[in-house]
């Protein structure tokens, strides 16, 4: 299941999730500690490539401060396999029948996805208050966010999809936004480790929680 509190227990101050697909798992603990040094202290591997299970073995063992996730789970035996790999959270683009079945057995928070009211209202029926709105830019973005808002206040999501940096701080102030995630720490162009510990730095001081 998914409430508000046990969400925002595990993310801690971190209001913004840096969401990476490693083409190579040799990147995943360099990007790790260069999040973690730029102030961020969690990251969502997604499962897009095979690189993605071996990257949370190694992040769990080498940052064991990172609260780890897992994202692009497609199947019941993905999550198992991410949760086994060290995922304390996992995420969903979309969601199925089996998807939610599993979520509501599998003992960790899970992110289904959903874009529009009738997907927000069936996920929420099933328990999970805290969703992933995707993809958010071209779903509507803020204005959809808000009026959602307007008759279901006591669902949160986490948009991604086309967030940047500049964008996040504007969907976080929506009363209804847990956290924001997206891929502009790391780059899917290249990883450049500097400037992902620049783009934490800056989440950190302008988009986390206060202490
Ligand atoms: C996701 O899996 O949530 C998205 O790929 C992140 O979207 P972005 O690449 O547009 O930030």
């Amino acid at each position: 299941m998914t409430d508000h509190a046990s969400f925002s227990t595990l993310l801690g101050r971190n209001r913004a999730i840096p969401v990476v697909t490693f083409a190579t798992v040799d990147d995943a603990v360099p990007v790790g500690r260069a999040l973690l040094e730029g102030g961020v202290g969690v990251i969502e591997v997604t499962l897009r490539t095979p690189a993605g299970l071996e990257a949370l073995r190694r992040l769990k063992t080498e940052c064991p401060d990172m609260v780890l996730g897992a994202g692009t789970i497609l199947t019941p035996a993905q999550a198992e396999a991410a949760v086994a790999a060290g995922a304390r959270f996992l995420v969903s683009p979309g969601h199925t029948a089996t998807l939610v079945d599993c979520a509501k057995a599998i003992g960790v928070p899970w992110m289904l996805g959903a874009t529009t009211l009738s997907e927000v209202m069936h996920l929420r029926k099933h328990g999970f208050m805290v969703q992933k709105f995707f993809p958010a830019e071209p779903a509507g973005g803020l204005a959809v966010l808000k009026a959602i808002g307007s008759v279901l206040p006591d669902v949160r999501f986490c948009p991604t999809g086309g967030i940047s940096a500049s964008k996040a701080k504007d969907y976080l102030a929506l009363s209804n936004i847990i956290a924001v995630g997206g891929s502009w720490f790391v780059p899917s162009s290249g990883i450049d480790l500097q400037a992902v510990a620049e783009a934490a730095r800056q989440a950190a001081a302008s988009l986390n929680s206060a202490a």
